[in-house]
């Protein structure tokens, strides 16, 4: 099915609430951006989305611009040495992160002239410690790239969206669900509010417990939603 109106659901809700909500690694994407700028986005979205895999939003601000003042570009960080970025990363906790990151840049300097790879695919596959999660968030963010993302707050969305019921590890049910959330961003005008705002949808409103479907702009095309509301749980019988 084609996400056309679920798509400008998801960005009407995003622009109008979330868009920047004072995210420091969030800019609008510029076409006008040349290569150059785009590989310093690449870099901050990578530096972002590595501290934002297993911390919240608020506890990473201060931690990201205290990171970026002490590493302005990527070969900053590659000049500096592990006990430096481990304490910049001092109360993050989960330390192989910056681990990776420094090897990551070490390896995007030595290898590729001081740059992030221009694409999801030499990016997963070039760069230590970055799977196909980051690759496809810095790809979309900072280049503007049609390429999907599933985190665990994308992947509990679309599996209610969809209605799928399945093994939320199984080979098959990720299969299902990254080519739901390629979808999303297939053909975007802009990919990395699609992607930023699926993540978002999943963290604050289509959440583990008390999911707030009525806040939700996916309600409408959401599986899930329509099976509780069949069940008649409530006064929704006569639906
Ligand atoms: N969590 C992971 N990536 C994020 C992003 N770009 N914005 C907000 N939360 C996120």
């Amino acid at each position: 099915a084609s996400p056309g109106p679920s798509r400008a659901a998801l960005l009407q809700w995003y622009d109008g609430v979330h868009a920047v909500r004072g995210m420091p690694w969030r800019k609008p994407y510029q076409h006008s951006w040349d290569a150059e700028e785009k590989a310093q986005r690449a870099y901050e979205v990578w530096v972002s989305e590595i501290m934002l895999q297993q911390t919240q939003v608020a506890t990473v601000i201060p931690y990201y611009n205290k990171w970026m003042e002490r590493f302005p570009t990527i070969r900053a960080l590659a000049a500096s040495d592990i006990d430096t970025v481990n304490g910049l990363w001092k109360g993050l906790g989960y330390y192989s992160r910056a681990a990776r990151l420094l090897s990551g840049a070490q390896k995007a300097v030595e290898e590729f002239g001081g740059r992030l790879p221009d694409n999801a695919q030499d990016m997963e596959s070039k760069i230590p410690g970055i799977g196909r999660y980051s690759a496809g968030a810095i790809c979309s963010i900072a280049y503007s790239q049609c390429v999907p993302v599933l985190d665990g707050n994308v992947h509990r969305l679309m599996s209610r969206l969809l209605a799928l019921h399945a093994p939320p590890k199984a080979k098959q049910t990720l299969d299902v669900l990254w080519a739901g959330a390629s979808a999303f961003v297939k053909d975007a005008e802009r990919p990395g509010d699609v992607n930023q705002a699926l993540i978002e949808l999943g963290s604050t409103v289509c959440k583990v417990r008390d999911p707030a479907c009525t806040s939700c702009p996916l309600q409408p095309w959401c599986g899930a939603y329509e099976q509780q509301a069949c069940a008649g749980t409530q006064d929704e019988g006569a639906k």
